[in-house]
């Protein structure tokens, strides 16, 4: 099973100053030490303490412009996966930038809206809707649905005609393609759980057509997650182009396609893919057939958006162990896919020569080891280090265990940053709880 992303080769240079001259968004400052766009991250580090997840305003700006840009003319929305980032400013700021958001749950649905993006700027996808989730989008009068099985189907067309409403939905298709990134979050394959099996789809569509509540609109794919190469999308596109002039030649009506979500980043040494790569593949497939087209990226946004902020709490077995404040509860990546983050000391005053050291957390699971092997200066308790590319599925995937409260989070702009997240209170985590009056 391949890791997510993969151990970069072992000739790669993951000296600091290596890993920061490589991220243009990061700087470093001989007094300040690492800079996120302008602000010092020891700054925010000594107000709010670590661990602290920090996001770059800027970087997400710039890098929904550059997605926007490379899709000038193909007609395609930018529907943002909520999933990679939930924060309300971050969810402004795709609103801001002219995205809309892709949804898989009420909740994200609620907190969509709660930013200010429009009804009509979001789609729900997801293989487990709620007859009470179903509902709500309806109610809300969102842009679509993305249908994933025939018994969903049924359920919304019910549903629908029950409020006397008409679903525009779309069916997402499962093209049978292997998107070549980790088994985990594989998601095209026949075998995973998502989407409508390719060659159900022609007569599911048609069936679509004939039920109450129901208006079919077209389809939706999506492949997988960190996809680097084109090759997976060109595949899945060229098979929906096909479906979609069968479903045409039947007499159907076929005006939208979703063409997923994916574009992979830089980890490690593999170069991020480009945006104008997979608009590429988009036209090639989609260019000229007269459809609304859509995408649903969420990491390649966000992620490199992201660092997270932690402090050396000790070093043991000679220097071969560094223990961080930060966890697996606040960043499961590594533990979840095996996934490599590059990892940088904040400094200013930590030169001098790298030895390796395996980056773990205090959590008492093996697998809550950020980084092994990884050339460090010595790190003394206190000394902090950010850990990059977690402005995707990190604070999102993050939980309570071992009673850990969650990381405060802060985003800088330019050379401004704000607390965006408190840090999570002892007494919150155990809100709720209730010990039973039988236990006395
Ligand atoms: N659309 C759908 C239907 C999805 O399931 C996903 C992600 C996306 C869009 C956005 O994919 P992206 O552009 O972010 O790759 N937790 C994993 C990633 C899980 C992705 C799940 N689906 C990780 O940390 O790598």
């Amino acid at each position: 099973m391949a890791s997510l992303s993969p151990l970069p080769s072992p000739d790669f240079d993951l000296s600091p100053e290596a890993l920061v001259a490589a991220r243009p968004w990061l700087k470093r400052h001989a007094m300040d030490g690492l800079l996120l766009e302008d602000v010092p991250l020891n700054a925010i580090a000594d107000a709010l303490g670590t661990p602290t997840y920090v996001y770059s305003a800027g970087t997400i700006r710039t890098r929904l412009a550059a997605l926007t840009k490379a899709l000038a003319g193909l007609n395609c929305q930018i529907h943002f996966a909520v999933k990679a980032n939930d924060h309300q400013a971050v969810l402004r700021l795709m609103q801001q930038g002219g995205a809309g958001a892709d949804v898989v749950s009420g909740g994200e649905l609620l907190r969509a809206r709660r930013a200010g993006i429009l009804p009509r700027h979001i789609v729900f996808s997801g293989v487990g809707k709620t007859v009470d989730e179903i509902r709500l989008a309806l109610s809300q009068g969102i842009y679509q649905l993305n249908v994933e099985s025939a018994e969903e189907l049924e359920t919304i067309s019910a549903i629908a005609a029950s409020m006397g409403q008409t679903a525009d939905i779309v069916l997402r298709i499962n093209p049978d393609v292997d998107a070549g990134t980790h088994a985990k979050i594989t998601t095209g394959k026949a075998d995973n759980k998502f989407g409508i099996p390719y060659d159900d789809a022609a007569a599911l569509y048609a069936h679509a057509a004939t039920l109450p509540g129901i208006r079919p609109q077209g389809l939706a794919l999506h492949i997988g997650s960190q996809i680097l190469n084109m090759a997976p999308y060109r595949a899945a596109f060229a098979r929906a182009a096909e479906l979609i002039r069968h479903l045409r030649a039947s007499g159907q009506t076929v005006t939208r396609m979703d063409c997923g979500g994916g574009i992979g980043i830089l980890y490690a040494d593999a170069p991020e893919a480009s945006p104008e790569a997979f608009a590429g593949a988009i036209r090639q497939a989609f260019g000229g057939m007269d459809l609304s087209l859509a995408t649903e990226p969420g990491r390649w946004l966000v992620g490199p958006a992201g660092v997270l902020l932690s402090s050396v709490i000790l070093t043991k077995a000679e220097g071969r162990f560094t223990v961080l404040d930060a966890a697996m509860n606040d960043l499961v990546r590594p533990a979840m896919y095996d996934a490599f983050h590059a990892i940088v000391p904040v400094g200013p005053n930590n030169g001098g020569e790298l030895s390796p050291t395996d980056l773990v957390g205090p959590v008492c699971e093996t697998g809550d080891t950020f980084a092994r092997a990884r050339p460090m200066p010595r790190l003394a308790p206190g000394a902090r280090v950010a850990i990059l590319e977690a402005g995707a599925y990190g604070a999102v995937m993050g939980s309570t265990y071992n009673s850990r409260t969650l990381p405060a989070i802060a985003m800088v702009d330019g050379g401004h940053w704000a607390t965006i997240r408190a840090r999570q209170s002892i007494e919150a985590i155990w809100a709720g709880e209730t010990v039973p009056d039988f236990l006395g």
